[in-house]
Formats: C-alpha cells, structure tokens, sequence
C-alpha cells in the first residue's frame, strides 16, 4: 500500500532554501514522501525531492526491524545537509567525475560547473538530487519520479527527459528502474546514492560487514580521483574483493590507490556472463550480527564502492546518532567515471532517438550461518 504525506512541516524551511537553491516556489510546493511496504512488513520511502531513497526498513535473522539507511527525517535535512553526501538521491546527469569539467562532443567542447575542484561530481551544483520530481504512484507497489533537465542546464548539452521507478517486490527486493530520452547528443550516467550500514543508520562503522564484488578488474585513479584509463587487475590488491572478505580487513595497507581515495572510493569493472542489458549479480553484503545481507544486481557494467571516507560524525541523521567515520557504504552501479574523455570505456553518451533503460535491484534477506 502506497500513502502520500505532504510535508507542511518543512515547507517553510524549504522556501528559505529558495535563493541559493534557484527552483521556483511551485515545486516546492509538490515536495511528497511516499511509503511502500510489502507482505513481509518491509518498508521504503521515497521522496520527489532528489528522488531520494529515505527509509529501508528490514528485518534481521531474529526479525527485529531497523532503518538500514543513512539519512535525515524531513526533507530539510537534505536540503541543507553539509558536506554533500548525496544521501539516498539519484545522481544525474552524469554520476561521479567528469575531469576539470570539459568533455567534447561531435566536435563541440562542453564546460562544466566545477563542484569537486578540480572536477565536476555528480552533474554539477544543482544535480538531479537538489531538483524535484514529479511524482506517479504506479500500481500498489511502485513510485516513478520524472524530470525534465533542460538543454544546457548544468552545462550539459540536450533536454533530457529522465525517470525512475522505485518497485518493492514481496521478495524484499527494492527494483530500481531508469529510462531517458534526449532531443540532443549528450553524455548521461544515473546512479543511487543510497548509503547502508545493515546494522542500522548510525550505529558505528562498516568496516565489520563483509563485501565481495563481481569483478576480477577495476579502475585505477589518479590523485584527483580521476580514472587512468586502465582496467587493472584486483588479483594481488586490496581491491580483490572476488571472495567475501570484510571491508576493514585491508584498508589500511600501504597502497597509492588506497591513499587517492582516502580508503575505497573506485569503481570496479563487473565480470558479465549474461548479455550486456541482463541483471546479473554485482556485489553481495553481510554483516555478520544481525545477518542481514544486501545484493545488489545491475544491468550496468561498473560500480563504485564508497565506504563512507568523507563522513566526519558531524551529521546526526533520522535517530540523532552521529553518522561516523566510514559509518556508510555506497554502491552505485554505474558507468564508468570521466567516460566522455575516456575512449577506451563503455559510452555514456545518449543519442536523440535512443532511449537509455537501466535496472538495479537491492535484495535483502538474512544469513543464519
Ligand atoms: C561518490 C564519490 C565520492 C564522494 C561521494 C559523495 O561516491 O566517488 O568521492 O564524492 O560520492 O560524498
């Protein structure tokens, strides 16, 4: 069952938000959560601000429930979060860095907003996680949020008409959806930007749960976080994640790649036995206490796996503890960073008369091992 909740409480605080933000006061106005529960008693809001992922509520092997996912109770919280953690939101138009902003296209060269010096992260200063959506409530079981990035908004070129579904299945699956249309050639790479710690929001570190990764090849970062241009083997690396192992085990090794990204913040190329467009498991997460475990399976051919480097214990989210050190996992299927200057990866780029249609699905269950 789907319910609607308007967000009177934090419409005024959100109007305050109006200068800096630059959308106008009607959309604000449609700011809505939207709560999807399942046979089982899961639970997953959505808001059609940022079409950000609020709440996943599951239970663990003895069936106590807890919100798994780092964030804030009213919509304000993102608004005004510090630090830009991208809590829950879809990432767009272009999830992770494109270097120094510029990218050329059919002969053009397209500039950025720089928001991550000397880069542009996640589609710029008012990516598709600071707009809001409109909202459909689709069967009994799904919300489908839609937005219209216009043409060289962001510095981007074409107008794009991008959407996302959120389904929760009674499988405890959350089925994640993605489709776009351009009128004008331009590179486009979506992302969710949920943050997990299977434990419960903000209790403690990641560093306990174990990870392992589809993928026997990654891709090397220079110094600003920009890929090399290889595709490295992981075999003999703290990037081998091939067999379960957990994320703390070796991070603090002494490695180049470890140090640019303050701990993991890459992105892994994902072995692929089905065709290219079939669902195929990405990566599979347990933590060991409360046996919850998250899989996560994609259409896409990379995910970068964030653990979390840049919270400080600073933010306080839904249940007012503070949200540590490596207190959240990120794993954002994905292109690869900095495709449209990378020729040797798959494209990013979108053409008018093609549609981009991607799916990702989070599937939760319990470990009794
Ligand atoms: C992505 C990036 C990280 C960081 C987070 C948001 O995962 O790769 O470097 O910017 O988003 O904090």
């Amino acid at each position: 069952m789907i319910r609607a909740i308007l967000l009177f409480a934090v419409l005024m605080n959100l109007l305050t938000q109006l200068a800096s933000a630059e959308v106008s006061v009607a959309d604000f106005d449609s700011i809505e959560v939207f709560t999807l529960t399942n046979s089982n008693g899961m639970v997953v809001k959505a808001t059609n601000y940022g079409a950000i992922i609020t709440n996943i509520e599951v239970p663990d092997r003895k069936g106590n429930v807890a919100d798994i996912t780092l964030g804030y109770n009213d919509v304000s919280g993102y608004m005004n979060a510090v630090d830009k953690p991208y809590f829950g939101s879809v990432v767009g138009r272009y999830g992770n860095r494109i270097a120094k902003g510029k990218f050329t296209l059919d002969g053009t060269e397209y500039t950025l907003a720089i928001n991550n010096y000397p880069n542009s992260l996640h589609g710029g200063i008012i990516g598709f996680d600071k707009v809001v959506w409109d909202a459909e409530i689709v069967g009994d079981k799904a919300v489908k949020f839609s937005y219209l990035a216009k043409d060289m908004e962001e510095g981007y070129p074409g107008n794009l008409n991008v959407s996302v579904t959120y389904t929760l299945t009674d499988e405890n699956e959350i089925v994640i959806d993605y489709h776009a249309t351009t009128d004008k050639s331009t590179p486009v790479n979506l992302t969710q930007h949920a943050y997990f710690n299977l434990k419960g929001e903000g209790e403690g570190t990641i560093l306990d749960h174990e990870l392992r990764i589809n993928a026997d090849l990654y891709t090397p970062v220079d110094n600003i976080l920009i890929p090399t241009g290889d595709l490295a083997p992981v075999d003999g690396t703290p990037f081998d994640f091939r067999e379960a192992k957990k994320i703390g085990q070796d991070i603090d090794q002494t490695d180049d790649q470890l140090s640019y990204g303050g701990g993991y913040d890459h992105n892994w190329v994902l072995n692929r036995e089905k065709r290219d467009g079939e669902l195929e498991l990405a990566a599979r997460l347990y933590e060991p206490t409360s046996g919850r475990v998250l899989e996560v399976l994609t259409t896409e051919p990379g995910i970068q796996f964030y653990c979390g480097n840049f919270l400080k214990g600073n933010l306080k989210g839904k249940s007012d503890k503070p949200y540590v050190y490596r207190g959240g996992l990120v794993l954002e299927t994905q292109h690869f960073p900095d495709s449209p200057n990378q020729p040797n990866f798959p494209t990013t780029i979108l053409k008018p008369g093609e549609t981009l249609d991607s799916q990702t699905v989070f599937k939760f269950s319990v470990d009794n091992e």
